[in-house]
């Protein structure tokens, strides 16, 4: 500490409104940790701890004295220090309304308009809203889209948020979201009244007046358009906001403390002078200084890093100041990205054009730039600073000349420009230890300068760069001879670079072809790449500096042609169309379903949009998930040992470090189960619980140390040193799997024979195609409470796992007790989709072992990390095919072999490998089939279940051979498909007859819903027009067949209780993921008891309420538990005949406490297992697998970037069969959810692995699932009417995994542009483009003049950095 100064060593800030004064603070806290532990607040979500996700999104507040206002921010909890909270006040989730004190609006808004499924990402975007609305009571639909950037959603699909916060907006329409929609002018657009007798015009909207909960369209139809009625919103009273606590606006004393807060690692300091900074940096050379946060949080949490001293600098005039001068804008180094971004806008709106060329280019950055809570929070300096090679700003600052102002205690100040001296290497520059960068002068731009910048990214939003660039040009006056150009570039080298070569070679020259020559030679020459070069993608990296130039070089020539129009000529329109910035719009969108069947009892829901059971307390942060439950006085947190080697022999576990840490309570490994108890498997027994000789995976549980608190628990595990000797064969690869056969035992689906059909077949063509694997990404990681009973073995697990039965069934076989001693306890997750139906029992079966040892209760909830790392995820697939088909588009033969990735145990591969050959029709009869499929073990974390369990990797692969059909024969996709269409009565290849198909209903439907012919039409005339930007429009059916392919699953149990006062308690077997599972079930036992859905409550799913339960999965829950619930509730029904027949007029709790008084049971059992499936026998080709199939079909028209590689999902419809639905809000939900999940899956999330087996890709920085601004601009949903379906309850169907397979046609409308740009390229119609379709597949399948001159490296030259598992 400086001498003189009185230091504050008390933390004083405002949370809700209350005060808190911590004198004991410990800085390594963060504030999600300080919110959830101290103040026990748990509104505030984990999803990932690296501002990747939004879950834990808070509003910050502060006083700005100097223009005396109140300034609010959202920023994420997980990587703000709370030391820095000094005079800040917080709002959480709970402190804007409650179930019992009232919701906000905006928490009411999103329950009510559906869009809160699982809950986990809710009270984030509740956050987010929040402060957009303190900031602005009646922003634009432009605004949510930059306060949404930093959130994510996994189950929604968007599209209900949106919906219901456009309703807060100054475009609420309560309508379709579209332009010219009907309620914006009080009109019915004129197509409501002819729905069903024409096409729906999607230029305009479909809407109506609302009148109620399920509103139909001309009171003729039995089409229902509203899925909410905004009307009913309680309306935004900014006055009732929580006001900003007074005392900090009074006292402006905690502003200027000098502040001092030491923990039993790391001081925090906050000094209020530039002098004591730099004192304090002389002090601590190695000292970080920490505005944001946001580049240290993540190093202190994922790189293990320790900084003793952070020195916070954002009191400090200096570095907070602005200064607009002559030259220039001056930022001091902690000025905020969010406050840069007002300055430079205001600068744009101000200044001439000319002179603000650099602050455009950098606006237009920073709107890519992370997400709005970083934003807030993260300065330039730290960008500068942490010398990022992909950091965004450096390349544009380097190409503007920007120049740093540093200063130091003994050194003075001193300015340096940034250029190619100033990064000295990876993450180094030449700022001295004791040195701090104290500001940035960025400057104006010149008449006769032209500035732009670049970024591709994997996604658009709130993604780091994959490269990125700055371009700053003059020209001679009159001339448009270069007189300077300086071209900076980022993920090109371990710093940002510049191009010097070129940039020296094309000075004096003219702007023109020759110049785009020479310069894209040069460019490949300053920047080489090393094939094995870190963070992959070589070719396509290269290919971008080239792209990036190219479209600037058409920007400044459109520029001179302006200027200089006698020498210089203007753009064509497709050049025009090249350079233009991909600009979002507010998306628009329909939900149509049959409204309820007149005459329907008001108090039945079945039908009905009702709003999921948990919607509200998702909303206010009071739904309890694992994670939030109290803590026990003595319970213990769990943190994993995990293998960092693919295959490899354990000689030994040295224990030591971590025992010595304080607070560990023991480590336990293999010894402390023996025997038979340390063998595990989900399906076959072929897993240990901890590793005892050797390890097949990176990421398998080896140990697991068990201390006071999680901080205790994690630092000591990585202490933990285990002793390997690599084992081979190592085997990553499908590929590397055939090499060495390594497969569990093949199985083959065979119909005829193929050789004979192939002889008759007038084409044959064959091909091979690669689906990646998916990771859930569930919002809520593995959580787990293990809750040992100490009595005759007894222990309760509170879990958040899909099937709590299997948990059940391995936690009591690992303790060697009977199952009748462990209860697994599941109220609901944050969200599932099969990644938490076997795997969870990896995370809860040790942590029981210990519980049950210790005698203590256990905790565990995983880091992001490692949830990735241990999980598994979707089986990445391989398809080799040979095809044979008549010229005309008929199929006649197909023979085929499939490959899955199972990873290093069985768990539930072979499950999925058989639904991916069950799916390999998807809806077509293909004549004889012959499908091998191969489960490969290889070195990789085991595979799992993902929603579409092997249907979205079968289904693809039968779209791809189509549309290569489609392609040779120069067919239109639609006339080959079509043709081979099924039909009821059609037998499948696994021989199961079709029945009551409805595939041509949905197909012709969504053919006339979507225009698609004049749109095809106009596609193809937009293809014929550009050149650079190309699209597609793609239509794809689906089927799916519904039951668990085990036959024994598809059994169900339910237990209804009704207590005298008349309320209902009921139970069943399926758990709540977000999927609605319990809001339907309850919906189903409303309609039997006759009884409003508010009398039955579900608390949680236990084994011992329902034993012997399935796993929530395979789309089967609410016609599995449906049924039994409707079997338990007939029951009751039955005993209470006689008293409603006695009392016709009499009411439930009348007639409930008359058989009470008689002695008659008020609770039930239910039971169900679907008749007639009998399983499928592969060697005789016979069996009924299915109960029956779901159908559907999508068309999805987009736009692709053929430079960037870069898409835009233009517009997509979906016709979906879901029988009669239960709920449509739910069922629409889960449409949407899927569909946008699938878009990922085929699109965009890529897992990459390194060529040891390493996952690369391990959170939401890395590994990107789409967010709000990848879904259809235009997204139409309507439910197939009149197609109730007998097989299940009330005749619903199930719908949560077949529409995710419809985001095929996103793929499909892609490679058609691509082939459409290939086409120019007269490049061959049939080709391979493997999955996700990545920008870097995408621009690397577009070849073109620029990718041409990029040479591969040989493949088995060099070492990858990734490789495709
Ligand atoms: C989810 C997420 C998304 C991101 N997205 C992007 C992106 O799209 N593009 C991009 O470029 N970056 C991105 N980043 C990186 C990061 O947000 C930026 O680099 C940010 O500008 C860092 O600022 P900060 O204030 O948080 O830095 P801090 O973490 O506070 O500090 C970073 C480093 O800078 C040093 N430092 C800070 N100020 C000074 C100073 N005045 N003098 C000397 N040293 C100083 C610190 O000592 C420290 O080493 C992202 C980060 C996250 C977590
Ligand atoms: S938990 Fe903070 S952003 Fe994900
Ligand atoms: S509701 Fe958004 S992640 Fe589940």
């Amino acid at each position: 500490m400086p001498q003189n100064v009185d230091s504050c060593t008390t933390l004083v800030f405002f949370v809700n409104g209350k005060k808190v004064e911590d004198s004991s603070v410990d800085p390594e806290w963060t504030l999600l940790t300080y919110l959830r532990t101290k103040l026990r607040l748990c509104g505030t979500k984990l999803g990932c701890g690296e501002g990747g996700c939004g879950a834990c999104t808070v509003m910050l507040s502060s006083y700005d004295r100097a223009h005396e206002k109140v300034v609010h921010y959202s920023v994420n909890a997980c990587l703000a220090p709370v030391v820095a909270m000094h005079g800040l006040a917080v709002t959480t989730v709970e402190g804007i309304g409650s179930t019992t004190t009232g919701l906000h609006a905006v928490q009411e808004r999103l329950a009510r308009s559906h869009g809160s499924q699982c809950g986990f990402c809710t009270p984030g975007i509740v956050m987010s809203m929040y402060t957009l609305l303190r900031n602005n009571p009646k922003p634009s639909m432009a605004d949510l889209d930059e306060y949404f950037t930093g959130n994510l959603c996994r189950c929604t699909g968007y599209r209900p948020i949106l919906e219901g916060f456009r309703s807060l907006t100054s475009e609420a329409t309560g309508g379709c979201g579209k332009v010219n929609c009907c309620r914006n002018s009080g009109q019915i657009s004129p197509e409501a009244n002819t729905y069903d007798s024409g096409p729906v015009d999607n230029t305009s909207c479909n809407t109506n007046e609302v009148t109620g909960i399920a509103n139909d369209l001309n009171g003729e139809t039995d089409v229902c358009d509203v899925l909410c009625d905004p009307s009913q919103f309680k309306p935004y009273d900014p006055s009732q906001d929580i006001i900003f606590p007074p005392e900090l606006k009074i006292r402006n004393d905690l502003d200027n403390q000098y502040l001092e807060l030491r923990g039993p690692r790391v001081t925090f300091y906050r000094p209020t002078s530039l002098s004591q900074l730099l004192h304090l940096k002389t002090l601590h050379p190695a000292a970080k200084i920490i505005v944001g946060n946001t580049e240290v949080g993540v190093e202190v949490k994922f790189k293990n890093q320790v900084y003793p001293v952070l020195i916070n600098p954002t009191n400090i005039d200096r570095l907070t100041s602005i200064q607009l001068e002559e030259s220039g804008v001056v930022f001091g180094a902690s000025v905020t990205l969010t406050t840069i971004e007002d300055t430079l806008r205001d600068q744009v709106n101000t200044q001439p054009e000319h002179r603000t060329r650099v602050f455009s280019a950098v606006l237009e950055m920073l709107r890519w730039f992370a997400g709005k809570q970083i934003r807030n929070a993260a300065a330039i300096g730290g960008n500068i600073m942490t010398g990022s090679p992909i950091s965004d700003l450096n390349p544009l600052l380097m190409a503007a000349g920007a120049t740093l102002t540093l200063g130091s205690q003994g050194g003075g100040e001193r300015q340096v420009v940034m250029d190619q001296h100033f990064f000295t290497g990876y993450r180094r520059n030449i700022v001295k230890p004791e040195e701090v960068l104290l500001s940035v002068h960025i400057p104006y731009t010149q008449q006769d300068e032209y500035f732009l910048g670049y970024k591709q990214a994997r996604r658009r939003d709130d993604d780091i760069a994959i490269v990125n660039a700055g371009f700053r040009v003059r020209v001679r006056p009159g001339s448009g001879e270069v007189t300077r150009l300086d071209m900076a570039f980022g993920g090109m080298a371990p710093t940002t670079v510049m191009a010097l070569n070129t940039m020296k070679e094309l000075v004096g020259r003219l702007w023109d072809a020759s110049l785009l020559e020479a310069a894209t030679s040069l460019l490949l020459q300053d920047l080489p790449l090393s094939p094995s070069a870190p963070g992959g993608m070589v070719e396509y990296r290269r290919a971008l500096t080239l792209s990036f130039f190219f479209k600037f070089y058409l920007s400044v020539r459109g520029w001179l042609s302006e200027r200089l129009p006698q020498q210089v000529a203007p753009l064509t329109k497709e050049e025009e169309l090249a350079t233009q910035i991909h600009r979002h719009t507010a998306p628009s969108s329909t939900q149509l379903f049959q409204k309820v069947p007149p005459g329907q009892s008001p108090v039945d829901p079945i039908g009905r949009p009702i709003t999921h059971t948990s919607a509200l307390k998702q909303a206010t942060g009071e739904a309890v998930y694992v994670d939030d439950m109290p803590t026990f006085s003595n319970e213990l947190y769990a943190a994993m040992v995990l293998s960092t080697r693919p295959h490899a022999k354990i000689l030994n576990i040295d224990e030591s470090e971590a025992l010595k840490v304080e607070g560990v309570e023991r480590i336990f490994c293999a010894r402390d189960l023996p025997g038979e108890r340390n063998i595990t498997g989900s399906v076959v027994p072929d897993e240990e619980v901890f590793a005892s000789e050797k390890v097949t995976c990176v990421g398998q549980l080896v140990g697991l140390v068990v201390a006071k608190d999680r901080a205790t628990a994690q630092r000591a595990s990585k202490l933990v040193k285990i002793h390997y000797q690599d084992i081979e064969p190592v085997i990553i690869t499908i590929q590397d799997a055939i090499h060495e056969k390594s497969w569990w035992e093949p199985c083959t689906i065979c119909n005829g024979d193929t050789e004979a059909a192939f002889s008759t077949s007038d084409h044959i063509l064959e091909g091979e195609m690669h689906l990646g694997g998916q990771e859930h990404f569930y919002l809520e990681t593995n959580a787990h409470l293990a809750v040992p009973k100490c009595e005759d073995g007894e222990l309760e697990l509170f879990s958040s796992s899909q099937n709590p039965t299997k948990t059940q069934e391995l936690v009591a076989k690992a303790l060697n007790v009977p199952n009748n001693r462990i209860v697994c306890r599941v109220k609901r997750m944050g969200g599932g989709f099969g990644g938490k139906e076997t795997r969870t029992s990896v995370v809860s079966v040790p942590i029981s072992v210990a519980a049950a040892a210790l005698g203590r209760p256990v905790r565990i909830m995983l880091d992001r990390d490692e949830d990735m790392v241990i999980t598994g995820g979707r089986h990445p697939f391989l398809c080799r095919w040979k095809v044979g088909f008549t010229t005309q588009g008929k199929f006649r033969a197909l023979e085929v072999d499939i490959y899955n990735n199972a990873g290093c145990s069985l768990d539930l591969s072979v499950s999925v490998l058989h639904r991916a050959m069950f799916t390999l029709d998807n809806a077509y009869k293909w004549g004889v089939v012959r499908v091998t499929g191969y489960a490969c073990k290889t070195n990789l974390p085991s595979n799992t279940a993902f929603r579409g369990f092997g249907g979205p990797q079968g289904m693809m692969f039968t779209e791809d051979i189509v549309s290569r059909i489609a392609a040779f024969l120069n067919l239109d996709y639609v006339q080959v498909a079509e043709q081979n269409l099924y039909e009821s009565g059609d037998v499948t290849h696994f021989n199961q007859v079709m029945e009551n198909c409805t595939v041509r209903r949905c197909w012709e439907e969504v053919l006339t819903q979507s225009k698609y012919h004049p749109r095809t039409a106009a596609v193809h005339q937009f293809n014929k027009e550009n050149r650079y930007k190309k699209r597609g429009i793609s239509l794809v059916p689906v089927k799916f067949g519904i039951s668990f392919t085990a036959t024994f699953l598809n059994q169900a149990g339910a237990l209804v209780c009704v207590y005298i006062d008349g309320s209902v308690l009921l139970s069943h077997g399926g758990t709540e993921m977000g999927q609605g599972l319990h809001t339907k079930m309850i919906q189903v036992a409303s309609r039997v008891l006759k009884i409003p859905t508010e009398q039955i409550y579900i608390a949680e799913t236990s084994t011992d309420k329902v034993p012997n339960t399935s796993p929530s999965a395979a789309s089967a829950s609410s016609d599995l538990n449906g049924m039994a619930v409707l079997d338990a509730c007939t029951k009751i029904m039955e005993r209470l005949q006689p008293y409603i027949e006695k009392n016709p007029k009499g009411t439930w709790k009348e007639w409930i406490k008359g058989a009470y008084f008689d002695r008659v049971s008020l609770s039930a059992t239910g039971f169900y297992k679907t008749p007639n499936i009998s399983g499928y026998n592969f060697e005789r080709n016979e069996g009924r697998p299915f109960n029956y199939f779901s159908y559907g079909a999508a068309v999805t028209e987009v736009e692709v970037d053929c430079l960037t590689g870069d898409h835009s999902v233009l517009r997509t419809d979906i016709v979906m069969d879901v029988g009669d639905s239960l709920n449509p809000a739910i069922d629409i939900g889960q449409i949407e959810g899927a569909f946008t999940q699938g878009l990922g899956l085929y699109t965009m999330e890529e897992l990459c692995y390194s060529p040891e087996g390493v996952l690369l890709t391990r959170g939401p920085g890395t590994y990107k699932i789409p967010g709000f601004q990848d879904i259809p601009k235009e997204f139409n949903v309507s439910l197939l009417r009149g197609a109730p379906n007998p097989k299940a309850v009330f005749s619903s169907k199930a719908v949560g995994e077949p529409p995710l397979l419809l985001a095929a046609s996103v793929f499909y409308a892609i490679k058609q542009a691509v082939g459409a740009a290939r086409a120019d390229q007269g490049l061959h119609p049939v080709f391979q483009l493997d999955a996700p379709a990545t920008s870097a597949r995408i621009r690397m399948a577009c070849q073109d003049f620029l990718t041409k001159k990029i040479e591969s490296a040989t493949p088995g030259t060099f070492k990858p950095w990734s490789v495709i598992v």
